[in-house]
């Protein structure tokens, strides 16, 4: 028999299933109106950490669009960062003239997006934009422009929706903090 309640190595539920699809339900709404006019929209999750949330938002999207994902890999199984961003998966589809929104699942120190907006600018897409379910202000290293938020979180390491400690967790369907004692 399972347990009711949430995970033993989660401390507290930050974000609850119902908040998640409310604020995932009002970025598919503004981005469809944003992109209304747009043809040729391309939607790039970044994987593994945005593959739930790429599949909610893109469900919601109103206007037609091409899915299509990249990994990167820019931590190890810790929650140090190693510094260098590495693509292991590009992308598939040509966004050479065309409007590319990116999915990510958080923005940290922002390395990770400046690096990838930095990259893909130079394939001469349409138009480039960002959009980020989390994102940790306090911890910001570079200045990134996001063009769409879903929430902004304290500086804790958080699981769930997608995201993962040490590939762990990311099943949840809440946005948890990880006890400290699980990573420490
Ligand atoms: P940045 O380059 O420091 O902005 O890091 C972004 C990446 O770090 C995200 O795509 C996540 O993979 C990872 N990351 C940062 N904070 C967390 C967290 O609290 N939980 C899970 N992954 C995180
Ligand atoms: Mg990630």
């Amino acid at each position: 028999m399972g347990m009711i309640g949430i995970h033993s190595d989660i401390e507290r539920v930050l974000i609850s299933e119902t908040e998640i699809q409310t604020n995932v339900s009002k970025l598919a709404e503004q981005i469809s109106a944003d992109y209304a006019d747009n043809g040729q929209l391309v939607v790039v999750g970044i994987l593994k950490g945005s593959f739930i949330f790429m599949s909610d938002l893109t469900r919601r999207l109103t206007v037609p669009h091409r899915v299509d994902f990249m990994a990167l890999s820019s931590y190890g199984q810790t929650t140090t960062a190693t510094g260098a961003v590495r693509i292991i998966m590009d992308l598939r589809v040509n966004i050479e003239g065309r409007h590319v929104l990116i999915i990510e699942d958080i923005i940290d120190s922002g390395y990770t997006l400046h690096y990838l907006l930095d990259m893909l600018r130079t394939r001469n897409p349409a138009s480039l934009r960002s959009c980020v379910l989390l994102s940790k202000p306090d911890r910001r290293k570079v200045d990134v422009p996001i063009d769409y938020i879903g929430f902004e979180i304290p500086d804790v390491w958080v699981v769930g929706y997608g995201l993962d400690y040490a590939e762990l967790h990311r099943t949840l369907p809440y946005i948890g903090a990880l006890k400290p004692e699980v990573y420490q």
